[in-house]
């Protein structure tokens, strides 16, 4: 039979998944030594890991090319469609917040504020809920720049523990938008043609993660 394969979430995720495989037995020796090598067998090989950026893991569960997928709530929210999510792995805990400029009244004023960010949907639904209207311009990576350089009039971000805001003289207006951490998600096929798999791989990561916590 083919690998189960999962996709991880490049980077941080990708670390604290590989340590929370290795504690429930999984030998990840592979991925530690991958070099540029982007997919690697782990445990008896049955196991398949697939590296990708976090939007792409998305898009790999959902075409069904892997089985299982690593990857934050925050991606969830700005690119979920159709998978299921199946167990919160409880790291790379964070939070969506609003950031501006210190003294900086953002609510004041009738002018449609600009904010810059890399979750434009998270952003429009976060103001639709609000009934405010603004503009949203998509930024990359270090959002904190469009408000330093006069691009935006804030930005919406994740915040981990505040201190690329701080050191950027950026404060948080409002951070109530939603908790964030890593899920397990699943192709919804394959959540019915290798349930006996993926059920014995989520309740491992289940138990090891109620046991780190
Ligand atoms: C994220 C986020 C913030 C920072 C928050 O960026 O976009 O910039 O982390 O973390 P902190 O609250 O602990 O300072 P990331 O490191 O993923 O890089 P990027 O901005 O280039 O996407």
């Amino acid at each position: 039979m083919k690998p189960l394969r999962i996709a991880l979430t490049k980077g941080r995720l990708e670390k604290d998944t590989v340590k929370l495989l290795e504690s429930a037995g999984y030998d990840c020796t592979a991925v530690r030594e991958k070099g540029r090598r982007l997919i690697l067998p782990i445990g008896d090989g049955s196991i398949e890991v697939v590296l990708a950026k976090a939007a792409d893991v998305i898009t790999y569960v959902e075409n069904g090319v892997c089985d299982l997928g690593v990857v934050g709530k925050d991606t969830i929210m700005e690119n979920g469609r159709s998978f299921y999510e199946i167990l919160d792995l409880g790291f790379g805990k964070c939070r969506f917040a609003l950031a501006g400029k210190k003294g900086f009244d953002f609510f004041s004023g009738y002018e449609a504020r600009t904010i810059a960010t890399k979750y434009p949907n998270v952003t429009r639904n976060f103001f639709e809920g609000k009934g405010m209207d603004i503009r949203v311009i998509k930024i990359e990576g270090s959002v904190e720049l469009a408000p330093l350089l006069g691009l935006a009039d804030a930005i919406v971000d994740i915040v981990e523990t505040g201190s690329t805001l701080k050191e950027n003289g950026l404060v948080i207006i409002e951070d109530n938008v939603a908790p964030i951490s890593a899920r397990l998600i699943a192709n919804s096929a394959s959540l019915k043609l290798r349930k006996a798999e993926i059920e014995e791989l989520a309740d491992k990561m289940e138990t090891e993660r109620k046991k780190m916590q």
